[in-house]
């Protein structure tokens, strides 16, 4: 199988990588994994500019105004069998790294219209190039208590958009420091596990 991994956090030995490191792991014990791990910050991702070229295009045709190397990444999702996404808690919500490679990703969303005679539109169906794909979700969080809930939800519900099945998550929590979490060993042993649903649970 072939997993993506996409890491939201900015910086070095970052808490999101550790974890999401973890799932890969858990992962190919399973079996042969090829990995491709994206680290949102070494890529030259610009921000997506809201022109919404690529909405209203050719269902399939991925089209988008700038040419960076999103281009790549989104052939690259689409070959893929599984996604992990990580990120880090800033300010209650994803990364400004993971929001944006988010928005980005909207030309695997699809669009097929219906319309009648006199071209109103009647009818649609939203649909996505990655549908049915297996995700799973890595958080981590500098307070020692839950503050998540947003990163959770906004996370979700975009994976969710995108049609992709959840498979499971790993909200870390009171890792303010980079590398924190590498001394804790139930958050990285869930990392793992989770790695193997991705791996062996099917449909
Ligand atoms: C700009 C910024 C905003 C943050 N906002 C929050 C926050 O709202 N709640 C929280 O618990 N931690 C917050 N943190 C702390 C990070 O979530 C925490 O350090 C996390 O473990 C970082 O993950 P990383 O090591 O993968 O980058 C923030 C950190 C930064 C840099």
């Amino acid at each position: 199988m072939k997993l993506t991994a996409i890491i939201g956090s900015p910086r070095q030995n970052s808490n999101t990588e550790i974890l999401v490191d973890k799932v890969i792991e858990g992962c190919k014990s399973r079996g042969a994994v090829e990995v491709d791990k994206i680290f949102i910050a070494d890529k030259k991702i610009e921000f997506c500019n809201g022109c919404l070229t690529c909405m209203g295009v050719e269902p399939g045709k991925l089209t988008c105004s700038i040419k960076d190397d999103m281009a790549e990444i989104l052939e690259q999702m689409q070959t893929s069998d599984a996604f992990v996404f990580g990120t880090p808690n800033h300010m209650r919500t994803v990364s400004p790294l993971l929001l944006n490679f988010l928005c980005r990703m909207l030309p695997l969303l699809t669009f097929r219209a219906e319309y009648d005679d006199r071209g109103n539109r009647i009818a649609g169906e939203m649909s996505s190039l990655i549908k049915g794909k297996k995700t799973a979700m890595v958080i981590s969080q500098g307070e020692k208590y839950f503050c998540s809930s947003l990163v959770y939800e906004v996370l979700i519900n975009n994976l969710r958009d995108f049609r992709l099945k959840n498979m499971g998550n790993v909200v870390s929590l009171g890792n303010l420091s980079a590398g924190e979490v590498a001394k804790k060993t139930a958050d990285l042993d869930k990392a793992f596990n989770l790695g193997e649903v991705l791996a062996i649970q099917n449909g």
